[in-house]
């Protein structure tokens, strides 16, 4: 690559609401960390999105300020990405009003993330339906070409993309087509071993749990519902201790057919686990240690991101406002 060419820009974002978890590391975090080097990156904290399930003021900045903390620990560099707080730069709920305009009901009446939302009890609000709208914002307005997500968001970004292409269909080329970039992970599936990780349905394990924490957890995870002696052979493809080995140590496909064969029981498969993801995430919570104990830290990572972006953002908003016509016409002054 030579100086002069632009590297492309990367944007992804997570909300505060609960600690972060296996699901959230293996389907997106990894990639963050990963791209952080090789494009320009940037990463929200997505309050505005979280107020969807977060309802008490003092709760959503601890976790605001908690998931920078793990964003960090995890390996991102303030110095090689930008990371922001939605609410910081609240042109992202303004271009989301914008789309809304763009985008007919249906749309998003038939994304399944809401359905799944509302289902798992989620309070049903106009946010909660808005949701990935408010989500190709905050990608597009950066002019993000290339999204890191879980696969379960799938279906979100195609609808980014969608959007994208009625709002320049209305007003010209303004906006780029964002790309998801996968990692190798599956939707990883919660302790229950059948529904999708996550913090709403209180299925996680988070990464940044004490040790005896996560072995409590891990130990009460549900495996192969069909074994039920210790002599009984596992199904390895049904257990989700043992996908989640896949992550944890080459060796995986031995412990596989351990469980196949019944020569290891699930007890020993979930201590092994428990002690593969303690270890793995030690040196980063260690890490996390040392961040929290400076108290301003997490305020100035965030207020340099949000300077970072602000001028990317601004020449964005200024095309929209231009090409939609509001606001106060370019070259005249107040
Ligand atoms: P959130 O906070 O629910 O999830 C953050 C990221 O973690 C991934 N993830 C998973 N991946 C695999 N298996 C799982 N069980 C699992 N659970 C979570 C998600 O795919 C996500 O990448 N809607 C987004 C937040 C958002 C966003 C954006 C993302 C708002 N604006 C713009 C990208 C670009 C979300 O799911 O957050």
């Amino acid at each position: 690559m030579t100086e002069t060419t632009v590297r492309e820009r990367v944007f992804s974002g997570i909300q505060p609401s609960g600690a972060s978890h296996l699901g959230n590391y293996l389907g997106a975090q990894v990639n963050y960390v990963a791209l952080q080097d090789q494009y320009e990156a940037i990463y929200g904290i997505v309050d505005y999105h979280a107020l969807t399930s977060v309802h008490e003021g003092e709760q959503m900045r601890r976790l605001t300020h908690e998931m920078v903390l793990d964003l960090l620990a995890v390996g991102l560099d303030p110095d090689h990405c930008a990371l922001i707080r939605q609410s910081d730069l609240p042109e992202h709920a303004e271009l989301a009003w914008i789309f809304n305009t763009c985008v007919p009901v249906s749309w998003v009446e038939r994304t399944p993330t809401y359905k799944e939302k509302r289902d798992e009890g989620v309070e049903n609000s106009m946010g909660l339906l808005d949701y990935p709208v408010l989500q190709a914002a905050d990608i597009v307005i950066y002019k993000a070409s290339r999204v890191p997500i879980g696969k379960d968001q799938a279906a979100h970004l195609e609808l980014s993309r969608e959007i994208v292409r009625a709002f320049n269909r209305r007003y010209g080329p303004i906006f780029p087509e964002p790309q998801a970039v996968f990692t190798d992970a599956p939707v990883v599936l919660g302790t229950d071993g059948v529904r999708k990780m996550s913090k709403s349905a209180g299925n996680t394990i988070p990464i940044f749990a004490d040790p005896d924490e996560i072995r409590r957890i891990v130990q009460k995870m549900v495996t192969d519902p069909q074994r039920i002696k210790r002599t009984d052979p596992g199904r390895p493809e049904v257990c989700n201790v043992c996908q989640l080995h896949r992550f944890f140590g080459e060796d995986y496909l031995q412990i596989q057919d351990g469980e196949r064969t019944a020569r290891t029981g699930c007890v020993e498969t979930k201590e092994l686990l428990a002690e593969r993801i303690i270890e793995r995430f030690r040196p980063m919570r260690v890490r996390r240690e040392e961040l929290a104990a400076d108290p301003g830290h997490v305020e100035r990572v965030l207020a340099a991101g949000a300077a970072k972006v602000r001028p990317i953002l601004e020449a964005t908003m200024r095309e929209v406002r231009e090409a939609t016509g509001i606001g106060r016409p370019a070259g005249t002054t107040s």
